[in-house]
Order: C-alpha cells, then structure tokens, then sequence
C-alpha cells in the first residue's frame, strides 16, 4: 500500500477572526473531524497558504475535535497573508505536531505557568487544559509579562481570570499597568517581577513560554524558589520546515526540536545557547 504523503495538508476553513491587538490576531478555523488529530498544549501546526508557504504555529486552545484556535503575530510571508485572509476562506493545516507540555506528569502536582509576549498562545491551551479538568491539578499560579499593556493577548479572559478563588493572576507590563485589574494582580513589571510576587516552591512543576531573551531570568526566579530542573519545562522555537524530524532546519544542541520538542524539560537542554547559562545557576 502506497504510504500517505505527509507534507499534504488537511483543508481548513477560516471561520472567524478576532483581532486582538494590531498585529496579534485569533483565527478559529474547522477542519473535518478526524483529520486532524487531538492537539495537545505545546504542540504545533504547520499552517500552509497555496502560492505563499508554510510557517509553525502553536495550538492556542485545548481544542476539540474539528475545532482549531490560533493566535498569530504577523510578522513575515505566511503570516502577512493570513492576515488579509477573510472568514469563509480556506487554507491548507498539517500536524500536529511536537512534543506537547507534559500534562501526564503535571496532574496532582502545583502548577505554574510562566508567558511573556506572545508565549501566553501555547499557555493558554495549557491553561485551558488544567480549567477543564480543575479537580485534576493542584494549586495554579500564572505569571504573564509583556511590553505594553495593550499588549496583553486574550484580554477579556484574562481580566476575568482574577477573581477565580482556585488560581492566582500576576499580569505585567513594563510600561503602562492595567486599570481593570487590582494591582496585587497586575503591575508595572517584568514577569521576573511577577514570579517574585508570586508564592511558589519546589512542589510546583513550570511551564514555560516565551521570547528566548527572558529564558535565563525566567530559570533562575524558578530555581531559586525550588523547582528542580526535572520539573521546568519550556518550549523552544526554532526555525522550522518539515516539522517531522527530516529537513534538519531546527537541530540544535543534539536535538530535533519539531520532532523532540518544542517543549523540553530543562535538563535536557544543557547546550542550548539560551538556556545553557542558566543550568549551574
Ligand atoms: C513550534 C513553533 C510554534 C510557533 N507558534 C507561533 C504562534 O503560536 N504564533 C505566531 O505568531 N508565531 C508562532 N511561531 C513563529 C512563526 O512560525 C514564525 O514567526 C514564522 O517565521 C512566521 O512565518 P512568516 O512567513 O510569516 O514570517 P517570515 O517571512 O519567516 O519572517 C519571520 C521573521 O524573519 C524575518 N525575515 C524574513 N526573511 C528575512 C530575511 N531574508 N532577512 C532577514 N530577516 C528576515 C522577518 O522580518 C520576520 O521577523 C512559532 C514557531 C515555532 C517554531
Ligand atoms: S523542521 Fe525539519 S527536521 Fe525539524
């Protein structure tokens, strides 16, 4: 029997699209169920356009079947086109793809969530993961910096996150802080600044998402309030093709990180240029 070719997409409908900031939308997208599989936190679509090309993107919701959320900063080729795509369009998705965080090992156990930027995308369908299945989890902290307070991605769920009894919200930007939100939620800062707030210790597994730059003082916040290097988890993005482990685009430090990752723990990542001064301190 002839083997299935994996770089064909599945086709996707573009249903709805919801801006969120000027260059971070929300796609909804339907796919026929069955055809792409279950998406788990951390892992990743190849999202295709006929004519433009194909670009990674993290799933962004704990989807259900046939249902696919993404949320897109417009930055290049694919993204630009995505981006002057309408509803009732359609596209080409192949995945998923990856290693997702390991929501295996984070049931019964502390958790807390660590986003800055645009790292809040693969958070939220973690986040979403553990709200659905609350009873699962224990105590849950997250932390999510960013630039500016308009920046802020998936405002109204947010905002409204705060006055849940079963987690604990630190939101910050380094400029402009959140009238919305009490300031023992949100304030001017850096997501250092909210782990610092936030009470955690060794109990707690982490996960973590975001620009490479904040990985190193994210580490160290998280080890010196316990958490062993078994228990952080972070997703690296790195450039990507083929997604599946054969274009060799994404090795680093001795691993695939479309196949092996994105998401790795910590102690895995000994060589890797963003993390690997951090793993003595
Ligand atoms: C696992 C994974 C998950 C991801 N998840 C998300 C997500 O959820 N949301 C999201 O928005 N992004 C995500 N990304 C990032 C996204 O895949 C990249 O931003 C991707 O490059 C966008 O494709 P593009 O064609 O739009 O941009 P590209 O055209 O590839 O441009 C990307 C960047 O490179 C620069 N660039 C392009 N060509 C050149 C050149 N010739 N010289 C110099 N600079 C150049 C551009 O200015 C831009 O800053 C993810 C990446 C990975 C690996
Ligand atoms: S993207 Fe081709 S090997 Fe990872």
């Amino acid at each position: 029997m002839k083997t299935p070719n994996p770089y064909i997409p599945t086709k996707a409908l573009l249903r709805t699209i919801f801006k969120m900031s000027e260059d971070n939308y929300l796609f909804q997208f339907t796919v026929e169920p069955g055809t792409i599989g279950r998406c788990m936190p951390g892992q990743f679509l190849e999202v295709w356009i006929p004519g433009v090309g194909e670009c990674p993107i993290s799933v962004c919701s704990d989807s259900m079947d046939g249902l696919i959320e993404l949320c897109v900063h417009r930055t290049g080729r694919v993204t630009d086109a995505l981006f002057k795509m309408e509803e009732g369009d359609w596209l080409g998705l192949r995945g998923p793809y990856g290693t997702g965080y390991p929501v295996e090992k984070m049931e019964g156990n502390n958790i807390i969530l660590v986003a800055g930027g645009l790292g809040i995308a693969p958070i939220r369908s973690l986040l979403q993961y553990i709200l659905h299945r609350r009873e699962r989890f224990g105590d849950l902290i997250i932390a999510y910096g960013m630039r500016h307070s308009l920046d802020l991605l998936f405002r109204h769920e947010m905002t409204s996150l705060y006055s849940r009894n079963d987690m604990h919200l630190f939101i910050g930007a380094e400029e402009v802080d959140f009238p919305e939100i009490p300031p023992i939620h949100a304030q001017l800062g850096r997501v250092t600044d909210m782990l610092r707030m936030a009470q955690f210790d060794g109990t707690y597994l982490a996960a973590v998402c975001g620009p490479p730059v904040m990985y190193p003082f994210v580490i160290r916040e998280l080890k010196e309030g316990g958490i062993t290097e078994n228990n952080i988890f972070l997703s690296l993005e790195r450039h990507m093709k083929c997604a599946i482990g054969k274009c060799g685009h994404c090795f680093v430090g001795g691993v695939y990180a479309c196949k092996e990752g994105p998401v790795f723990p910590l102690e895995d990542l000994r060589f890797i240029p963003e993390v690997v001064e951090c793993v003595n301190c």
